[in-house]
């Protein structure tokens, strides 16, 4: 039985997410009398060398949001076919997936000068944008359905064991909690609805954890050993939370992986095309603008 500590990647990618945004911010600051202008006016600008999609600035982003995309897939590779514990948690690489899918995008957008003119440039920033979107919503989700520390989905089995293994934990340390309902089978409701749900969930994980944690204060043998029973009732609550609503929480995350990946692959495979197209027969070898 494991219960989870500060997850150190997780911090470095999002110390790492801000920095790169915030200087990408910068960037498109900088350039915002250029990304104003209409294309005609463009040429004129100054800084047209540098910030147009094929310039000193211009073509690096996209390069390096191009390759931070291909990286991104490295979540899907960690988690279906490479188990090697030395490559890290999956936990760790869910966060690398964020940190590389959002400041891809970004870099895309750069790249893109905030115009997207031809057919195949519209659909793949459309789709980019949609896989960031849905990515955004789907990480809410994917924080809701029952994990192992390590980030491993967990089967109905293995989270009521480890949800016993937890209250006994908790009642060897002093602390009586009730012992969970078994999973709740699914209710057809709506997707809103769904995630309505899984908010009033985390609300009640809260009240339950405060009212433990108050308890544990209140009495001065347990107050002694609260460095430890903290942390395990803070997981106890969560999973508890996780198997009232197993079937229903993996429903949603089916559906809505649905979505995302299908969009993904439209995205790739129109980004692919782009490139193929830009280094072939586009600006980049004829020096168009
Ligand atoms: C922009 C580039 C991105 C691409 C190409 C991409 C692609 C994918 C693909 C193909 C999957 C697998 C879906 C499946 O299980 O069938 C996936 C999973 C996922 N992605 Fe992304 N994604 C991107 C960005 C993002 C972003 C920005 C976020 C969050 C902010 C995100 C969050 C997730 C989550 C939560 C999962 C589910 C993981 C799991 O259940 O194991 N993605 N992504």
């Amino acid at each position: 039985m494991s219960v989870p500590g500060r997850h150190l990647p997780s911090r470095v990618y999002l110390i790492l997410g801000v920095v790169c945004s915030a200087a990408l911010a910068a960037v498109a600051w900088k350039g915002r009398t250029y990304y104003a202008l209409p294309v005609p006016e463009r040429p004129l600008h100054e800084a047209h060398s540098a910030l147009r999609s094929s310039g000193l600035l211009g073509l690096p982003f996209g390069i390096a949001g191009y390759a931070l995309i291909i990286l991104n897939l490295g979540y899907l590779l960690r988690r279906g076919y490479v188990h090697w514990k030395w490559m890290g948690s999956l936990r760790a690489w869910m966060s690398f997936h964020v940190f590389t899918g959002i400041v891809g995008a970004l870099l895309v957008l750069l790249h893109s000068a905030f115009l997207a003119r031809s057919p195949m440039g519209i659909i793949a920033s459309v789709s980019l944008w949609i896989v960031v979107l849905t990515g955004i919503v789907g990480r809410f989700i994917y924080a809701h359905v029952p994990r192992s520390v390590q980030g491993q989905e967990l089967e109905l089995s293995e989270l009521t064991r480890e949800l016993e293994e937890k209250r006994r934990a908790l009642l060897e340390k002093g602390v009586g909690v009730q012992a969970a309902q078994g999973a709740a089978p699914t209710p057809h409701r709506g997707v809103a609805a769904a995630l309505t749900a899984m908010v009033e969930g985390d609300r009640a994980a809260a009240r339950e954890y405060e009212e433990l944690s108050r308890m544990v204060m209140a009495s001065p043998e347990l107050a002694a050993a609260a460095g430890e029973i903290l942390p395990l009732a803070k997981r106890f609550v969560k999973e508890k939370q996780w198997l009232s609503r197993y079937e229903e929480l993996r429903d949603l995350m089916g559906l809505w992986r649905f979505f995302h990946r299908w969009f993904a692959i439209v995205m790739l495979a129109v980004a692919l095309c782009h490139v193929l197209v830009a280094t072939g027969l586009g600006g980049l070898r004829t020096g168009m603008p």
